[in-house]
């Protein structure tokens, strides 16, 4: 329990033994149940129709919930002036929120449709879902709402507007949009974050595969960025997605953003916030600072990429009026930007790769934010603001940034302020041509990832320093003697490997879900606990293990309904091209087969962990 924090009734469980990875199973602790509140392809708007695999179009993909749920929340009925929605106690109707980060053209379809046709529903299939659930009392299960008011997608087609200070820049315009203001669509929306006023922020990650370039700035290669055909395709179905194409040499740079969106009203269009800064966007999440400035802190999930921080310049403003809300969302269109610099405190010696942990008993150190922009000003020689904003990557690769094991999820503990980040692995670590060890990222050829804690000097969320430790070093302890748990014992923890998404409870424990965990400790990926104080800190205890192929996202934990959720992502994709692995969630009868000709795959969905009985 927090200190000062009232203790509240955790979620209990026993901990499930980790999975076979060829496993095609939802695997829950005992003592609880699961269902699927929502599957790709399910209805969610007028004439929307049930999913029916034969009968897929474009206009009916975008009335169905998307495809690959990642980033997930289930907000309050009402717009809420919340510090956290883990303070937030859920009632018994919420707005489930769910991004949609890409598709798999190759287990989606059947073999009736065009290439053209196919293309079109997985455009129609990216961005988010915004949908109404229901249940009869707290502590139960959730339906969603088939037609409600605030039912919404968000896909390729949706008018985003581009604010903060690159938006209306050169760098953003195109022939479709002179003013650099405008673009339609937003892709690979990955891990996300709930603001304290009631806003949903999501990460464009991995944009690169979607937009040709025309290969004649350097810069554009520092972010995956090729003149070649992109792996979806959808240059040949509309001019925008390849500059080579006169008037749309920038259109590349309109994506790679922290998008908002105000699920509260449908009408809303979401911004593109050019103030935070252009990377593959992992995700984001704000906290308040003492003085209510919103400080976002943001993971670039890239082998040997950054972590970032924001504050903004004004301050939140308290209440749900509707005056209170038009200003708390202009409050990520201005701020400072920093990147992170870690400093271990060990001699280098001691930091040999192996990841034996150094003498002074723990990779840990000092560090710095160091400033992109300040006051409106670049920090960066030679970078213009719009160019430090557009090319932040370029921007921070000049200023000592420390170049991490892949940083996903970046999140702030709303009891203590302190910041995780999760860095998932990095195979090229220390690899001949890379970059070598530190202590920050202490393991050659990193496998298995693993998690900083960042502690803010002062406690102030605004501060530029800070000290750092690792609180997890992941790997199976049972087959890798590099593994650190914070001091716990690592023969009392379940086998944890590849942290991708990380989450609080109301107790202030730390919530992990992984992906890779197939590749690296040939187990099901799953969603995990972690204490954080006291004796136990450190030790990490298996909740739930998802499908074949797929990877846990989204993770949100209620201990006061005992209830937890996650979204189960790419199930049954094991990534080779046309192999299906599993028919999650809609499983097959005992003995049941499918028809010759027909299609039975699996479908992403938003699943709910309850205690078995609940609601009966
Ligand atoms: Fe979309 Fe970094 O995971
Ligand atoms: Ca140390
Ligand atoms: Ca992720
Ligand atoms: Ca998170």
């Amino acid at each position: 329990t927090v200190a000062g924090k009232k203790p509240v009734k955790g979620l209990a469980f026993g901990a499930i033994a980790a999975q076979p990875m060829e496993q095609d199973a939802f695997v829950v602790p005992e003592g609880y149940a699961w269902s699927p509140i929502i599957r790709w392809g399910d209805p969610i708007l007028p004439s929307g129709r049930a999913f029916d695999p034969a009968q897929q179009t474009p206009e009916q993909q975008a009335r169905q919930f998307g495809y690959n749920c990642d980033y997930l929340d289930i907000l309050p009925e009402g717009p809420r002036h919340i510090r956290s929605m883990v303070e937030t106690r859920r009632g018994t109707k919420g707005v489930l929120v769910a991004n949609h980060e890409y598709t798999n053209p190759d287990i989606m379809f059947d073999a009736s449709y065009d290439a053209a046709t196919r293309r079109a529903i997985e455009r129609a299939a990216h961005g988010m879902s915004v949908v109404e659930v229901t249940r009869d009392k707290t502590g139960t299960p959730w339906e969603y709402s088939r037609i409600a008011p605030l039912n919404r997608r968000i896909h390729l087609g949706t008018e985003f507007t581009i604010d903060g200070p690159a938006a209306g820049d050169d760098l953003l315009k195109t022939i479709d949009d002179p003013t650099g203001t405008k673009v339609f669509g937003t892709l690979n929306n990955c891990a996300g974050g709930t603001t304290p006023w009631g806003t949903v922020v999501s990460g464009e990650e991995n944009f690169h595969g979607y937009l040709r370039v025309n290969g004649q700035d350097a810069r554009d290669a520092r972010y995956g960025l090729r003149n070649t055909a992109t792996r979806y395709g959808w240059e040949l179905d509309d001019p925008r997605f390849d500059g080579n194409n006169p008037g749309y040499e920038n259109e590349n740079r309109r994506f790679g953003w922290v998008v908002e969106m105000d699920p509260y009203d449908p009408t809303a269009a979401p911004v593109k916030h050019t103030a935070l800064g252009r990377f593959k966007h992992e995700g984001a999440n704000v906290i308040l600072a003492a003085d209510k400035r919103a400080v976002v802190y943001m993971g670039d999930d890239e082998r040997f990429d950054y972590v970032y921080k924001f504050v903004s310049t004004d301050r939140m403003r308290e209440g749900n009026s509707a005056g209170a809300r038009a200003h708390n969302k202009t409050l990520l269109s201005s701020g400072d930007l920093y990147v992170a610099r870690f400093d271990g405190d060990s001699p280098a010696s001691e930091i040999d790769g192996s990841g034996a942990v150094p003498s002074d008993g723990a990779f840990d150190g000092t560090g710095e934010w160091l400033p992109l922009v300040l006051d409106g000003e670049s920090q960066v020689d030679g970078m213009s603001l719009a160019e430090v904003l557009v090319f932040t990557r370029v921007a921070a690769d000049t200023v000592g940034a420390t170049k991490m094991d892949r940083p996903e999820d970046v999140e702030p503990n709303p009891f203590t302020g302190r910041i995780y980040v999760a860095c998932t692995n990095n195979s090229n670590r220390a690899r001949d041509g890379y970059p070598g060890v530190d202590e920050a990222n202490p393991r050659g050829s990193n496998r298995d990832g693993h998690v900083v804690e960042i502690i803010e000097d002062g406690g102030d969320q605004t501060a530029s320093t800070f000290t750092w430790n690792l609180l997890i070093v992941a790997g199976d302890p049972e087959v890798n003697d590099s593994t650190y748990f914070s001091g716990f014992p690592a023969d009392k923890v379940s086998p944890i490997s590849c942290p991708d998404n990380v989450a609080f409870d109301a107790d202030g424990n730390l919530w992990i879900s992984t992906d890779g965990q197939p590749s690296s400790i040939q187990k099901s990926d799953g969603l995990f606990k972690v204490t954080l104080d006291g004796a136990e800190r450190g030790r990490v205890e298996q909740f739930l293990a998802v499908p074949r192929s797929a990877e846990t996202c989204g993770p949100v934990v209620d201990v006061r309904d005992s209830m937890a959720y996650v979204n189960v992502q790419h199930p049954g994709d094991d990534g080779s091209w046309g192999a299906q692995t599993s028919y999650f969630p809609d499983y097959l009868a005992d003995g049941e087969t499918v028809p010759a000709g027909a299609w039975r795959g699996p479908r992403p969905s938003t699943v709910q962990v309850f205690p078995a009985g609940a609601g009966q």
